[in-house]
């Protein structure tokens, strides 16, 4: 069985504010995008690491990250696209023929400890099509009726919290189910992550404990968090 890991790092990163595209902010001085690449890469059972760089990016990307040692994984940088849809088919496009298990990995979630990488690869290679790590809410959650910013919305619903999970990567799949996934549903149809596509086939997903640390790269004061997590970890 041969596991290979595709990493979407080809987004700006609008919300963390102006500044370099996300993936190549620095935490801890090293970039974000090289901290995704160690936490795929430090799994023995991931050999070949895709990394789907900015759309005009990719020859910067593949040189940056010849500045590192990535043990004995083998690393191929494409070009990304638009959407972050977009983005995976293209990384999933470069897959050899010979790989059949695959995890999708945001390169805003560069802290993911190993034990939750192989936990989900682990899930896959037992017989599940398609597998993602997840946490329990601490927020209450309220559906609302969208309006225009400023205005208050009307709550039309609670979903019960304890029947809720965040979702987080990497999400890891059987290669045939993730690409026919990506194959048959189109973009825009409100599908957020890979899992997402395979539910829509209806084909089973499974959730197996994701990590705190797995936390994603969004806003500023995400920043802030991920400095402290790494300053824990060399402390
Ligand atoms: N991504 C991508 N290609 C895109 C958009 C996003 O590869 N066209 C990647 C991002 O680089 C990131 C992951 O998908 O690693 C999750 O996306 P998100 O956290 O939304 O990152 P950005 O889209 O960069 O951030 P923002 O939405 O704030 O602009
Ligand atoms: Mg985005």
């Amino acid at each position: 069985i041969r596991t290979a890991a595709v990493i979407p790092a080809a987004g700006r990163g609008v919300r963390l504010g102006p500044g370099a595209p996300k993936a190549l902010r620095t935490l801890g001085g090293t970039p974000m995008l090289v901290h995704a690449v160690r936490a795929m890469a430090a799994s023995r059972a991931v050999s070949l690491v895709v990394v789907v760089a900015p759309p005009d990016g990719a020859p910067e990307v593949r040189a940056l990250l010849d500045e590192h040692s990535f043990g004995r994984a083998e690393l191929l940088v494409v070009p990304g696209g638009e959407t972050r849809q977009e983005s995976v088919r293209r990384g999933l496009d470069a897959l050899p023929d010979d790989v059949d298990v695959v995890l999708v990995h945001d390169a805003a979630r560069p802290l993911v400890p190993v034990d939750t990488v192989d936990a989900v690869i682990a899930a896959v290679r037992s017989g599940a099509p398609a597998v993602v790590p997840a946490l329990p809410l601490a927020d209450t959650v309220k559906r609302v009726e969208p309006r225009p910013k400023g205005e208050a919305e009307p709550v039309t619903g609670t979903p019960e919290r304890a029947l809720l999970r965040a979702v987080q990567t990497p999400q890891g799949f059987d290669r045939e189910t993730l690409l026919k996934a990506h194959d048959t549903v189109v973009e825009g149809e409100g599908a957020t992550d890979d899992a997402g596509l395979v539910e829509r086939l209806g084909a089973p997903v499974v959730v197996v404990p994701g990590h705190e640390e797995a936390f994603k790269v969004t806003r500023p004061l995400d920043l802030v968090l991920a400095e402290a997590v790494l300053a824990r970890r060399r402390a």
